[in-house]
C-alpha cells in the first residue's frame, strides 16, 4: 500500500478512537490520538497551577514540552510528557472538566498542529480528532466524518463506564454529550466541522465491526 494520511473527525462518542485503532492494527498504519495531546497539556497545566482559569495564556514552558506518543502493535497508544507516562492520568474526569479552555486556545492549537504534522512526515497514519481533515491535514488522502445520534453516543459512553465498573446516570451522560457537541462546534479555532470532501458515516445503526470494515475498504481503495 502506498503512503496514506487518513483523517477521522467526529463528535464525542462517535467511535473515532476505537475504530481508528483497529483499522491501524489491521492495515499496519500508525494511529495518532490528537485528543491525548490536548489532554496532556491540560494535565501539565493542572499540575503546574492547580487549576485552569479563563485567563490562561500559552507560556514558553508549554512550547518546550516534550510530548511523545507511541502506538503499540496491539492497538494501545502511550503518551508521555517530558518522559512521564501520562497515558492513564489523562483519562481522568478532572482533565475532561478542564480541557475546554486549553483546547480553545489558539496558541495551544498551533503548537499541537505543528507537533502532529511533524509526527506524520514519513509514515502512513490514521489520526482522529475534531479538526484533522479541516485544519491539520486539509490535503489528507482520505477524510472521514464519523457520526451517530446523541442517544446512541450516550449509550456507548454508558457502556464504557459500566465496563469500568462505574455507575453513572444516563441522563447526565446525555447532557454532557450535548454540552461537548456545543463546545466543539462553537470553538473559535479548530471547531468540529464536517469537511466538504469528507466521507460521512452515520454509525447509529452499525456495529463497530461494520464500521471498521467499511473504513478499511475506503483506506485500501485509496492506498492502491
Ligand atoms: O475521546 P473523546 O472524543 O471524548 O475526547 P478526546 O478525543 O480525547 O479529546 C479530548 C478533548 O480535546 C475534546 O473535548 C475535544 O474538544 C478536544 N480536541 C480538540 O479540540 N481537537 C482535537 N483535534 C482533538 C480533541
Amino acid at each position: 500500500m502506498k503512503k496514506v494520511t487518513v483523517a477521522v473527525d467526529g463528535p464525542a462518542g462517535s467511535g473515532k478512537s476505537s475504530v481508528s485503532r483497529r483499522v491501524a492494527v489491521d492495515l499496519g498504519l500508525m494511529y495518532i490520538d490528537s485528543g491525548a495531546i490536548y489532554r496532556s497539556i491540560t494535565w501539565y497545566v493542572l499540575r503546574r497551577d492547580g487549576s485552569v482559569t479563563p485567563d490562561f495564556v500559552f507560556t514558553g514552558d508549554i512550547g518546550e514540552l516534550k510530548i511523545e506518543q507511541e502506538f503499540t502493535g496491539d492497538g494501545a497508544s502511550l503518551t508521555s510528557v517530558n518522559g512521564v507516562d501520562v497515558s492513564v492520568l489523562i483519562r481522568d474526569e478532572v482533565i475532561a472538566r478542564n480541557i475546554g479552555i486549553i483546547s480553545d486556545n489558539v496558541d495551544v492549537r498551533n503548537f499541537v498542529n505543528v507537533l502532529l504534522r511533524k509526527w506524520t512526515k514519513s509514515r502512513s497514519i490514521i489520526m482522529d480528532g475534531r479538526d484533522i481533515g479541516s485544519v491539520v491535514f486539509p490535503d489528507a488522502d482520505l477524510k472521514i466524518y464519523l457520526d451517530a445520534s446523541v442517544e446512541v453516543r450516550a449509550g456507548r459512553r454508558m457502556k464504557e463506564y459500566l465496563d469500568l465498573g462505574k455507575n453513572v446516570d444516563e441522563n447526565l451522560i446525555k447532557k454532557q454529550i450535548i454540552q461537548r457537541d456545543e463546545q466543539d462546534r462553537r470553538r473559535p479555532y479548530g471547531a468540529l466541522v464536517r469537511a466538504h470532501d469528507a466521507v460521512y458515516v452515520d454509525t447509529s445503526c452499525m456495529t463497530m465491526q461494520q464500521v471498521i470494515d467499511h473504513i478499511k475498504d475506503l483506506v485500501l481503495h485509496i492506498g492502491q
